[in-house]
């Protein structure tokens, strides 16, 4: 049985003006049927993690370097993300793809990276509007799952994050049915390739926001979400979490 996951990603947004509403977060949802994470900017995780001590949401990075330590300048390592209190990290997000290159080779190396110190990594894939209207979506869906997972993946280090980048911000959703294919051409994928597939959790993201959070919670192989904009607020967030509680 899949654990859902609610997950939230601040992006470049949040000072510790926004830790009140995470610490009223979490007391909200003191014992939730649910997995809570949330990824504030890496300024913010020390401070995050120290809020939100007495409650079960996690708090995780938004990316890593590939190596531990060293020369490089303005990165971040998963060992630091692990010794500031986060259990998490997203990697392969489409607007690092997009913004620094970042390929799947890259996404993988920092993966294996996070796994081997022992954070659970949530690895982003996802089409191109021009992908999906050239229908080459799930080949290059196929091939970022390929490519940007290490094989050190289990279910219990590993969740797949399908955000299609049209989606991301948008207002724009894909249809129950897309997202149901995509989806179940994921689990196909993991499953010719690791054991316990049928437990790695699959989360959807791209404008999720409470209106149309019971549609997509519905959908098989959706155990969650990725949530954007709408994580930045409890008004919005909380409802999203209370949903996918409801999908159980
Ligand atoms: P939005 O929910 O703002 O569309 O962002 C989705 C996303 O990119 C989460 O990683």
């Amino acid at each position: 049985m899949r654990r859902k996951l609610a997950a939230g990603n601040w992006k470049m947004n949040g000072t510790r003006a926004a830790l009140g509403a995470l610490e009223a977060l979490s007391r909200a949802h003191a014992d939730p049927s649910v997995d809570i994470l949330i990824c504030p900017p890496a300024t913010l995780l020390a401070e995050a993690v120290e809020a939100v001590a007495a409650f079960p949401l996690a708090i995780g990075g938004q990316d890593c370097h590939a190596e531990i330590a060293g020369a490089h300048t303005g990165d971040i390592s998963a060992e630091m993300l692990l010794d500031a209190g986060a259990t998490a990290v997203i990697l392969g997000h489409s607007e690092r793809r997009e913004a620094y290159g970042e390929t799947s080779e890259a996404v993988r190396a920092k993966a294996k990276s996070a796994q081997a110190v022992g954070l659970t990594t949530l690895i982003c894939v996802g089409e191109s509007l021009t992908q999906r209207e050239a229908q080459n979506t799930l080949d290059i869906i196929g091939a970022q799952l390929a490519l940007s997972i290490p094989d050190t993946s289990t279910a219990e280090n590993c969740v797949i994050a399908y955000e299609p980048c049209w989606a991301i911000g948008t207002g724009l959703t894909p249809t129950p049915a897309q997202i149901a294919e995509v989806h179940g051409f994921i689990r196909a994928t993991l499953t010719a390739r690791f054991a316990d597939a049928g437990d790695m959790r699959l989360l959807y993201g791209g404008s999720v926001k409470p209106g149309n959070a019971a549609e997509i919670f519905g959908i098989g192989d959706v155990d969650g979400a990725l949530v954007g904009g709408a994580s930045l607020s409890p008004a919005d967030f909380s409802p999203i979490i209370k949903t996918l509680e409801a999908a159980l």
